[in-house]
């Protein structure tokens, strides 16, 4: 484990939640979203299903459009049951010119659709270019035109800083991706930046580092590691760990929510760009060690990164998520070791879904 003194400039580290129940500005968000008419892009994913289902449960009229991207995290399976109180919309942002009207009227629209996978992006970048940046700038000029007073609450990455010169990594940080997807994320946030500028849009980036939880995708790495560790640990199989002495912070799926929707109503927040940090960073090789401990099954084995990813791999990282925390009152919720838990518990009951 790397000693806290290591970390340079790291005097925020930050406290793991005790548990004890204190008023949190998410608490009071669900009468402020009740019949409000949210769109979800992205939402048969993993963030924006889980999105789309707190905010049907809060009373919000929700529209999803996704384009069902292969390779992704849209799954059927993520809105079971929310048949009749969301409603789907196939379509690929590229094409929302052709359906504005599904813009008009929508409060909100939570903009969360896109390709994550970094080495997807490398082997088939034209694919990755349509949906992360043609995509947003389609979308962004439909808003224009439809939907000018909605607010708008876009997903953008850590990932778009690559390596960090030192972590915690702030807002200031360069930006200086290591690959073609954390590229095309800074030409996406870079056009939602400049539509607020310009056009005087309502609308807040926030750079997301690793979420997990209910109905991420396990099938494989190409959403995040801890996806396919997951998975093994479920199946008892060996964890692969590359390297693991590289520090990662990772935020619960209801805590990343509980960011999109405070971004989405605090006035202060609107135009900014803000860091989502979440649980205190650890090492990978700890994270597996505390994910077996839960799981009671799999093994760890550390092996070499192989050559293409080791060729784009960002070393350390974790957020300075201060200014999120200091504008909008957010902080997380869900201590690691209860998300770890939560989602375990669920990929138990319906591994199946999602393999
Ligand atoms: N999961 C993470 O750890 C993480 C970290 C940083 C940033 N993000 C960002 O958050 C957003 C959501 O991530 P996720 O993990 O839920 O991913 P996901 O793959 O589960 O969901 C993305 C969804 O977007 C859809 N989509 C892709 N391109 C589209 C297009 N052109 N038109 C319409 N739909 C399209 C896919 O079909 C999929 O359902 C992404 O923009 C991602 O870059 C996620």
């Amino acid at each position: 484990m790397k000693e806290q003194g290591e970390l340079q400039g790291n005097e925020h580290i930050r406290e793991e939640n005790s548990g004890e129940s204190e008023p949190h500005p998410a608490d009071s968000l669900s009468s402020d979203f009740r019949g409000l008419k949210v769109l979800v892009t992205g939402g048969m994913g993993f963030i924006g299903s889980n999105l789309a289902r707190r905010l049907a449960d809060w009373g919000s009229e929700v529209v999803v459009v996704d384009s069902i991207e292969p390779n992704t995290g849209a799954n059927p399976a993520n809105l079971r049951g929310f048949d009749d109180r969301i409603k789907i919309c196939k379509l690929n942002l590229r094409d929302c010119s052709e359906t504005t009207e599904l813009f008009e009227c929508q409060d909100v629209i939570f903009n969360l659709a896109g390709r994550v996978s970094h080495i997807d992006s490398m082997t088939d970048p034209l694919s990755d270019l349509s949906a992360n940046v043609h995509g947003h700038l389609a979308l962004l000029e439909a808003c224009r035109r439809r939907a000018p007073k909605a607010r708008i609450v876009f997903a953008s990455t850590r990932q778009i800083y690559g390596k960090p010169n030192t972590c915690p990594v702030g807002e200031d940080h360069p930006l200086q991706p290591v690959d073609i997807n954390g590229i095309h994320k800074v030409a996406a946030e870079a056009y939602h930046s400049l539509y607020h500028r310009i056009h005087g849009m309502q609308i807040v980036s926030l750079r997301l580092t690793n979420t997990y939880g209910p109905r991420m995708r396990v099938k494989d790495a190409r959403q995040t590691f801890l996806g396919i560790w997951l998975r093994r640990a479920l199946d008892g199989d060996a964890i692969e760990v590359w390297g693991g002495d590289q520090m990662r912070d990772l935020t619960y799926v209801d805590d990343a929510l509980d960011a999109f929707c405070l971004a989405a109503t605090c006035p202060a927040a609107q135009g900014r760009i803000f860091n989502v940090g979440g649980s205190p960073p650890l090492t990978l090789l700890e994270l597996a060690e505390i994910l077996i401990a839960i799981a009671g099954n799999g093994r760890i084995e550390i092996k070499e990164f192989p050559p293409d990813h080791k060729r784009i791999d960002i070393g350390d990282y974790f957020a300075d998520d201060k200014l999120l925390r200091g504008i909008t009152g957010w902080s997380p919720r869900v201590a690691l070791r209860d998300g770890l838990t939560r989602t375990l518990e669920y990929f138990r009951h319906c591994l199946s879904d999602y393999v």
